[in-house]
This record gives structure tokens, C-alpha cells and sequence, in this order.
């Protein structure tokens, strides 16, 4: 019995160091597919014996959809205050200049490290176990979350290392990083549903889920920046959360000790810039004393430390005249909203469009046409109208109104019941709801028929040449001559890619067709769960639902889809040129030899396939993939942002770095 409670602890220990070395580290020391070993055997003993459940086991980190209805309140043990802001250099000098004045003859440290821009979490530990994550609410109580924060991987339930205070409070800042950031709001936008305005409406809306096994898919992170407690093991700032790295938490290593106003000017240079290469959002700089007891004689004012300060970055911002509001039709019938503007540079490119989402968007900021209106863009790519300037409003000028019928084909709009947007229900008779479905079919990540853009699925469209996406189908190259400025050798390339699409996995078959609430991350896991489209057109809402993360949303829509003849006609349409319509046999499709023998370490971000899918093509082409770089490293699978540690040691050891494309190649 004894021997399997030591397994059991020897597992969790393992689980953990690896959870650390990927999450925090950035340098995983093990392949998924072995963590998932380890994982499912832990899960398995847990399950036979359950007299040794620990619920800050690592099994736990999944979440559950059962989360219980509400969080339970409690009182902060120390108020969580706010920063006080500065916008200039100057103010930040004063501000150490401040804290000089207040310790006279005392040599004053400074830290400076990044303002991440999440939801600030406070997290408690007891005997170096995660007890308790509350948020910062109004900063006397706040709501406990601890369940929704143990799916955070970076944070470690379990302490490691050593010299960690009995009990002691850690806060920091629970983010979203741009790259899950993207994916939630692209998945959202499929799904019709709202898309968050920045990452940090989206960590903080995440972290109030009453789904733990929702929050988990997301992605959060955590960045830690202030200890807490009456026995911490240094006497200030910076050694204190250097500790509390070492104990496992992700401390950011932007931090730095300065001593001089001029290391603090450089420090803010230096990030005004190199803040839009990192992986999260960062909406300034904050500044520390660095010294406890100097920041216990500096005190607090009412509402902040006087210790501390923030300094924030300026979002570009420009101002600009309204030309006219555009209604535009997506392919579920959406209308955007979209304010077209007189160009104007922003960020060192041009702005002539910006979104403006839903109806609620145009009434909030009061647009009248013609009105000036601020622009700005943070780190984000995409510009956002953030207000009019009233001073500038031409007298008369009539409030912007959102159509009532559809910009395109007239028919009447409809709103869901509590939904912000207004869409156009004639699915089949609405042109841009048509050409927007096959433009979806042949997208990149959906078919990827190379040569069809917007443009030319229009003038398809307009030829009669086609009427949905299974028309392609039947294309020849004469059909794709008469098109304007097309040649035999541009036909040639789009029938090479339709007759390719033949080949591409059912699970994007799925996807690509535009069912209504199934985007990528659904249409895999429907398709693994189904199979194939037979099984998955004969499935009732209570089967569809069964399937782990389908709700009955997206089961009735999906039930719905397949209801409507019109799709099934195309579906058997498709089937009969070819196209997938069953997931392969096996797993051995895609397996070779290739990379046999070959470690290779992957690095950066990605943008084809995930880290984990690079990892998983590795090992299914027969290499290893590595944690760190080394003598014995073949190549270095280099992503964007590739860590500069990394590729120099890739350089100094003289190993070849390929990009994804080249890899892709490689392995093809
Ligand atoms: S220190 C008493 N450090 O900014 C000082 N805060 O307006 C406690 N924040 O509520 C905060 N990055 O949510 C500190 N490196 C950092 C931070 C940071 C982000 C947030 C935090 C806080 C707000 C202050």
C-alpha cells in the first residue's frame, strides 16, 4: 500500500517540476506525450485509491464545468491599493526625487518592472500549498477564485525549493496572452458571439467563469510582483521575489534595480519600445523602493503606496474625420458596423477603417456623421475608435442610425433576444452570406485552395459559375480563363488546389463548412469524437451534447445545419469529388522516418500549427524534441520571438535554425 502512496507522491512531484519547466520556464524537459503518461497513470491510482486525493494534485488542473454558482467573498487580510499614474519622464523623476527627499542621506534603490495589463489576483500560502486566490474586488474583499486559478499552470500549487515564510500572500497579475487572446476572439467571432476588447477584459471576464474547465482552455497566465507576509526571507523588493521564483512562481525578468534617475529614464525608453515584442500586454512601467524598511517610512497615502508608482505609455491616438458609416454582411449574416475615415498614419500605418462591432458601440459614443473621432491603437493591430471630439461637431449633423434591413439583398434584420448584433436571416438568397461561405471553405486553415481570394470568388459568383462551395468542384480551366486577367497558369494553380483539398483532414472539412457556432476548436473535437459525417448529420442534440465541450448551443445549430436539405445536398456533393469525409483509420497517417535520430528544440511563436502539434509532428516523423539547446541539438525549430539566450547559443554551437515553412518542407 505504502509503495503506492510513494508513487503516487513521486508522480505529483514530477508533474509538477514539468508544469514548472513548461509553464513558467518556457524550456519543457519532456515530451507531451510522456507528461500524458505520467498524467493518465497518476489519474488511474488516484481513482483506485482514493483515500490519497490531494485536490491540489495536478489531476486537478483541468477544471470542471460544475464550478459552484457564485464565489464566496472574502475580506482582503491587507487592502490591495492602486498605483498613482504619471504619463511623463519628468514625473517619474520627480517621483524618485520624492522618495530621495523623504530619506535623507540614504542611498535610495529603485526597482522597475513591467505594468502587465490582466486583473490583479492575490494568492495565499500555507506550508507551501496554494490555500486560497482571491481577487482584488474593491480592494477590501474581494471574491474567491482558487479553483479557476489552479487551472492556471504557471501558478504552483505545490511550492518548490526551500525558505518559503509558513504563511505568506503573493500578488500579481492574471493575463491573457496575445496569442490565446487572438484565438478566444477569433473563436468567438465565429461563434457570433462578443469579442473582448483587449486582453484584459478577458482575463478578468476568464477569471469570473463559473466553468473551471472553460477558464483552463483559455490559456491564462500569471506574472507575480509583491510578497507579502511577516517573515519574508529578504529585507527588500527585489531578492524577495527573486525567492519567489525560486520557489516556482514566474517573476518577470524585465525587473531591474537602479540607482540613478538616468537608469530609470533609459529603463522607460528602452521598454516604450521593446514592450510591443512581448508574448502579453503591458500598459506601462511601475517603480518600487526597493528597500522594506524605506518603504514602510514612506508610508501609504489613502488610496496608494508612496513607495511605488506607475508610469503609463501613451496609446498612439490620432483624430480623424467620419466619411461614412459601412454596413457589412459576414457569411452568418452579421452585420458590422464599420466607420470609414479620412487616412489618416497611426503607428506607422495608414487607418482608413475601423470597426465599430454593434449597434450599442455607435449609440454609446454618440457618432454623428461627419464627426471628428479619436483613433487609437495600443499594442493591439487592430484601431479602435475610442470617442468624438464634440468641439468639432457641424451644427446640424444627424446622429449615426444602424440599418433596419439587410445593406445587401433588403430583407428585414433580426436580433437575438439579449445579443448586440443584428443579422440578415436570408441565408441562401444573400450574396455576401453565399460568397462569404466559400471564401470561408477555401481559407487557409479551412481547405486552403491557394489562388481564390475574395476577389475571385466574387466574380465566380457574379460568372454563375459558382453557387457554393461544392461548385468548385467542377471548375475547368476554360471556366477560369474568362475570368479577368487570368491566365492558364493561374487556372492551373487553383485546380491544383482544389484537387489537393481532396487530401485535407476531415476535421477541417468541418470547419470549413460554416456551420454556424462550430469553429476550429469545436470542428476537432467533434470530429474526433464522431468519426465521420454520417454519424455526425444522424446525431441528436442529447448525443451531441454528451461530447466533452459541446453545449447545447452549438448542438442545436449543428442539428440544424444538417436538418436544412440545402446542406446536406452539398455535403454529398463534396463526398462524391472526393473530399474527406471520415477521420483516417489510424493515427499512422503522417508517420515517417524522416527526422529519425534528429533532437530538435523548438522556440518562439508559431503561427501554422501550435507548439504542441510541432512537438507531436516530431515525434511522429521520429525525432525528439528537447528542452534546451546543446552540442547534440540537430536543429533549432525557430518561431517569432525566438528567446535571444536561445539563438545565440544556437549560433555559438553552430546549429541550424529553420523556420516553420522549411520544417513543414522537411517533414512533408
Ligand atoms: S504593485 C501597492 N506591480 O496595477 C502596490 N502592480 O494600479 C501594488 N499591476 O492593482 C501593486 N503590474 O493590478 C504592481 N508590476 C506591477 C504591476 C501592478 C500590474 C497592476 C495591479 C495593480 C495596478 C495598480
Amino acid at each position: 500500500m505504502d509503495s503506492i502512496k510513494t508513487r503516487i507522491e513521486s508522480l505529483r512531484r514530477e508533474l509538477n517540476m514539468h508544469n514548472h519547466n513548461y509553464y513558467v520556464l518556457d524550456n519543457p524537459t519532456i515530451s507531451d506525450r510522456e507528461f500524458d503518461e505520467k498524467l493518465k497513470e497518476l489519474e488511474r491510482l488516484e481513482r483506485e485509491n482514493p483515500e490519497y486525493d490531494d485536490p491540489l494534485s495536478p489531476t486537478h488542473r483541468v477544471g470542471s464545468d460544475l464550478s459552484a454558482k457564485g464565489f464566496e467573498q472574502v475580506m482582503h487580510e491587507r487592502r490591495m491599493l492602486s498605483l498613482s499614474n504619471t504619463y511623463t519622464v519628468a514625473e517619474v523623476d520627480e517621483f524618485v526625487q520624492r522618495c530621495r527627499d523623504g530619506l535623507p542621506g540614504e542611498d535610495v534603490e529603485i526597482v522597475g518592472e513591467l505594468k502587465f495589463d490582466g486583473t490583479s489576483i492575490s494568492l495565499h500560502y500555507e506550508h507551501g500549498r496554494l490555500v486560497r486566490a482571491v481577487t482584488r474586488g474593491d480592494g477590501e474583499k474581494g471574491d474567491v477564485v482558487t479553483e479557476n486559478v489552479m487551472t492556471i499552470r504557471s501558478i504552483p500549487l505545490q511550492l518548490q525549493g526551500s525558505g518559503w515564510p509558513d504563511r505568506f500572500e503573493i500578488r500579481g497579475e492574471i493575463v491573457l496572452p496575445w496569442k490565446a487572446f487572438d484565438r478566444l476572439n477569433e473563436e468567438r467571432a465565429f461563434n457570433e458571439e462578443p469579442l473582448f476588447a483587449n486582453p484584459r477584459n478577458a482575463a478578468s471576464g476568464t477569471l469570473k467563469m463559473q466553468n473551471s474547465a472553460e477558464v483552463a482552455r483559455r490559456g491564462l497566465d500569471a506574472y507575480l510582483y509583491y510578497l507579502l507576509g511577516d517573515n519574508l526571507p529578504f529585507d527588500n523588493h527585489y531578492d524577495n521575489m527573486m525567492a519567489a521564483r525560486s520557489w516556482g512562481f514566474k517573476v518577470s525578468d524585465a525587473m531591474k534595480i537602479m540607482h540613478s534617475i538616468e537608469d530609470v529614464d533609459e529603463y522607460i525608453r528602452y521598454w516604450d519600445t521593446a514592450r510591443k515584442e512581448l508574448p502579453v500586454a503591458t500598459d506601462g512601467l511601475v517603480f518600487k523602493v526597493n528597500s522594506l524598511r524605506q518603504q514602510l517610512n514612506l508610508g501609504f497615502t489613502a488610496k496608494s503606496p508612496r513607495w511605488a508608482i506607475a508610469f503609463k505609455f501613451q496609446a498612439e491616438r490620432a483624430l480623424t474625420q467620419l466619411r461614412f458609416v459601412s454596413f457589412e454582411v459576414g457569411r452568418s449574416g452579421t452585420i458590422t458596423p464599420v466607420a470609414n475615415l479620412e487616412p489618416v498614419l497611426l503607428s506607422g500605418t495608414i487607418v482608413k477603417r475601423a470597426s465599430l462591432h454593434n449597434e450599442d458601440i455607435i449609440r454609446s459614443l454618440d457618432i454623428h456623421e461627419g464627426d471628428m473621432l479619436y483613433v487609437e491603437k495600443g499594442g493591439e493591430i487592430i484601431p479602435k475608435i475610442t470617442g468624438v471630439e464634440l468641439s468639432e461637431r457641424k451644427p446640424g449633423a444627424e446622429p449615426v442610425v444602424f440599418c433596419r434591413d439587410c445593406p445587401s439583398c433588403g430583407t428585414p434584420l433580426r436580433r437575438m433576444e439579449g445579443e448586440a448584433a443584428w443579422y440578415c436571416p436570408n441565408k441562401y438568397g444573400c450574396i455576401p452570406q453565399i460568397t462569404g461561405r466559400v471564401e470561408h471553405y477555401v481559407g487557409r486553415r479551412m481547405m486552403n485552395i491557394d489562388g481564390i481570394g475574395e476577389e475571385t470568388v466574387t466574380q465566380l459568383f457574379d460568372m454563375g459559375l459558382i453557387h457554393d462551395a461544392a461548385d468548385l468542384y467542377t471548375l475547368t480551366e476554360a471556366d477560369l480563363m474568362t475570368l479577368p486577367g487570368f491566365g492558364q497558369r493561374s487556372a492551373e494553380r487553383i485546380l491544383q488546389g482544389v484537387e489537393e483539398s481532396k487530401n485535407v483532414t476531415f476535421d477541417r472539412v468541418v470547419y470549413a463548412l460554416s456551420i454556424p457556432y462550430v469553429g476550429e476548436t469545436v470542428a476537432k473535437k467533434l470530429s474526433r469524437a464522431v468519426g465521420d459525417i454520417d454519424t455526425l448529420m444522424s446525431m441528436s442534440v442529447e448525443r451531441l451534447t454528451a461530447i466533452e465541450d459541446i453545449g447545447p448551443r452549438i448542438a442545436a445549430s449543428i442539428v440544424e445545419f444538417f436538418a436544412d436539405e440545402r446542406n446536406r445536398k452539398i455535403v454529398e456533393r463534396l463526398r462524391s469529388y472526393g473530399v474527406q469525409m471520415a477521420m483516417p483509420e489510424t493515427d499512422e497517417a503522417g508517420r515517417s522516418d524522416k527526422l529519425a535520430g534528429k533532437s530538435i528544440v523548438i522556440s518562439g511563436t508559431f503561427t501554422h500549427h501550435s507548439r504542441d502539434e510541432y512537438k507531436n509532428l516530431i515525434e511522429l516523423n521520429g525525432g525528439k524534441n528537447v528542452g534546451s539547446i546543446s552540442k547534440k541539438t540537430d536543429y533549432v525549430l525557430a518561431g517569432a520571438n525566438m528567446g535571444p539566450a536561445k539563438l545565440e547559443k544556437a549560433n555559438k554551437l553552430g546549429i541550424p535554425i529553420v523556420d516553420e515553412d522549411t520544417f513543414l518542407k522537411m517533414i512533408e
